[in-house]
């Protein structure tokens, strides 16, 4: 394989990068010096003080924390004093509700001003904060309160009327806040501006996610309040974040992108932060760097890819020479992204690979370091990596095995909520298996091959082939669905999805696009089958388990392997 490498020369080091030296940061790395840079209240921490609060008695009192610009063009801004406020007033409301330590909080709003004050007022008080990403329906949302026993959902009133038609489901859930309500408004001024900030053992549960895996529905990756010092040390080294800068991290916090590098660690590191609430447009997205004058951007390949089918001749209508740095994340970063970024952009994506399990940013491309294009780059220090075999041994140099991390970086996932065996199922042979594929090279550089099981990484959102067929399997028409994630040159990959009808239904197209739609209104706006194909019979084990992995063969024209354990075939 012909591997172009993408050479630091003096002009990407006109502003020397906050980590100047790998590999003498990775041999001499200690956590406990990444400890020592956010503030402790006698041994205990908490993250979203660490964010916002601590910036209060030094001269960011006053500078801006968040930009934040709505669908319609709207502008906001706030500076870290008016966040750490307008958070201690959601505080004080969700005390008044009778929110306690431990008590899960989600919040299910689109990119307002209000999800950024209540994540943060959330942590601030000891309870676990939830998010939901707006385009759940539902199913989704149902299978996520259910199971994280939420005692209090933050909506606004459009969204609120899915949870109306969820909630007999959820005998925990007390209380619905919806934030864009006159009487939420009266009590938001009323509220105090003063809040004790809950002292929390680094130990102690902070958020808290949904994810998905191969089987059974979504899983709650929960987070403890330590999980704010890897974010910290990895937007300091990795996005290489300063004081001066302008950054966009286009992530919603739907997703744990969103959390670490929009909340918690960027602003534990004092930047500037810009928040575009609107939908993906590639005009305004360049009208947005140009505008606020982003100086570090932390965006996704979709899109990315995306940006690059809209064209050269748009990037060159923009003033972009603010950006000074550039990141990536969430599925692969091909190398032709990146090369286009180097023409129109002059400097290239760094690919930073991690999973919501790992609550920060894992393995990366740094500034100080040359780009072997393609690859996700080397350990973050104080992680170690490897690439091991189904024994946990480490396999040798660019031999395929599964990516793995030595558990006890301070990071790492606190537990999988009312699943301590799913927890500890990530673990074996003194390693967290990822279910990632990789290798690794002579260099040390890391390689991504794909997963080891059925998740689909489309347009980033990981998503499980189980619930989009169970969302199928719920319409009238369906018998049984098969679902696998099919490569696709812009989304990564498509959710496709084999569907067998019941004896009376005739296939059509009309059908297909019901479907779709069924899944769109039921599920999620993002984890519908872009593709349906009618069949007969789905491959299945004896045990009745659908076989994915004979559909995605039988899809790419591969051959299908060992079908031995097939119940008929
Ligand atoms: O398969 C890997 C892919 O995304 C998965 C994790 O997804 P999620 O938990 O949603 O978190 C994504 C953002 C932190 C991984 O198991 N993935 C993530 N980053 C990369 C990647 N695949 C290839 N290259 C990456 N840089």
């Amino acid at each position: 394989m012909k591997v172009d490498t993408y050479k630091k020369t003096s002009k990407d080091f006109r502003f020397p990068p906050n980590l100047d030296d790998y590999d003498h940061a990775y041999r001499v790395f200690d956590w406990k010096t990444a400890h020592k840079e956010l503030d402790w209240f006698d041994g205990k921490l908490n993250a979203a003080y660490n964010a916002v609060d601590r910036h209060l008695h030094t001269w960011r009192k006053n500078k801006v924390a968040l930009y934040w610009e709505g669908e319609a063009g709207e502008q906001k801004k706030f500076t870290f004093e008016e966040l750490a406020l307008a958070s201690n007033k959601i505080g004080n409301i969700l005390k008044d509700f009778g929110v306690e330590r431990g008590d899960r909080v989600f919040i299910f709003l689109p990119r307002i001003p209000e999800l950024y004050f209540s994540f943060l007022g959330i942590l601030k008080i000891g309870a676990t904060a939830g998010t939901l990403f707006s385009a759940f329906q539902e199913q989704a949302l149902a299978d996520r309160l259910e199971n994280s026993g939420a005692q209090v959902v933050i909506t606004n009133s459009e969204l609120k009327l899915r949870i109306d038609k969820i909630k007999s489901k959820l005998p925990e859930l007390k209380h619905i806040i919806t934030v864009d309500t006159q009487d939420f408004q009266k009590s938001f001024e009323k509220a105090s501006e003063d809040l004790h900030v809950a002292h929390m053992d680094p130990e102690d549960y902070a958020f808290m996610l949904y994810t998905s895996g191969t089987t059974g529905k979504p899983k709650g990756v929960v987070h403890a309040h330590r999980a704010v010092i890897g974010q910290y040390a990895t937007a300091k080294w990795v996005l290489d974040l300063r004081d001066d800068d302008t950054y966009w991290c286009t992530a919603d916090p739907g997703w744990v992108t969103g959390i670490a590098y929009e909340i918690l660690g960027s602003w534990t590191a004092g930047v500037t932060a810009v928040v575009h609430a609107g939908r993906f447009d590639p005009k305004r997205w360049y009208e947005i760097l140009e505008k606020y004058k982003v100086t570090v951007w932390y965006t996704a390949p979709t899109a990315i890819r995306m940006l690059m089918a809209a064209g050269d001749e748009l990037v060159k209508k923009h003033d972009l020479t603010s950006l000074r740095h550039m990141c990536s994340v969430g599925e692969p970063l091909n190398p032709e992204a990146i090369k286009w970024a180097i023409k129109v952009f002059d400097k290239p994506f760094h690919d930073t690979w991690w999973q919501t399990e790992t609550g920060a940013i894992s393995i990366a491309n740094y500034p100080c370091m040359d780009i072997k294009i393609g690859s996700m780059g080397k350990p973050f220090p104080g992680v170690v990596a490897a690439i091991v075999d189904e024994q946990g041994k480490e396999v040798e140099t660019n031999a395929e095995g599964n990516i793995a991390l030595r558990p006890g970086w301070p990071l790492m996932m606190k537990t999988i909520w009312k699943r301590p065996q799913k927890y500890k199922s990530y673990f074996e042979h003194g390693w967290y298996i990822s279910g990632d594929r990789g290798w690794k090279d002579a260099d040390g550089y890391f390689w991504f091959i794909g997963r080891a099981d059925d998740v689909i990484k489309t347009a980033g959102e990981r998503v499980g082939p189980f619930e989009v067929e169970s969302a199928l399997v719920e319409h009238p028409a369906v018998v049984e669905a098969g679902v696998i994630g099919k490569p696709d040159t812009l989304r990564g990959e498509i959710i496709k999805a084999f569907v067998v009808l019941d004896a009376g239904t005739k296939p059509s197209e009309q059908l297909k696009t019901e479907l779709m739609d069924y899944v769109k209104k039921h599920l999620a706006g993002h984890a519908y089958p872009r593709e349906i194909e009618f069949i007969d019979k789905l491959p299945k084990t004896r045990s009745g388990k659908i076989m994915r992995r004979i559909l995605k063969a039988k899809e790419m024209g591969l051959p299908v392997g060992d079908t031995s354990t097939l119940e008929e075939y």
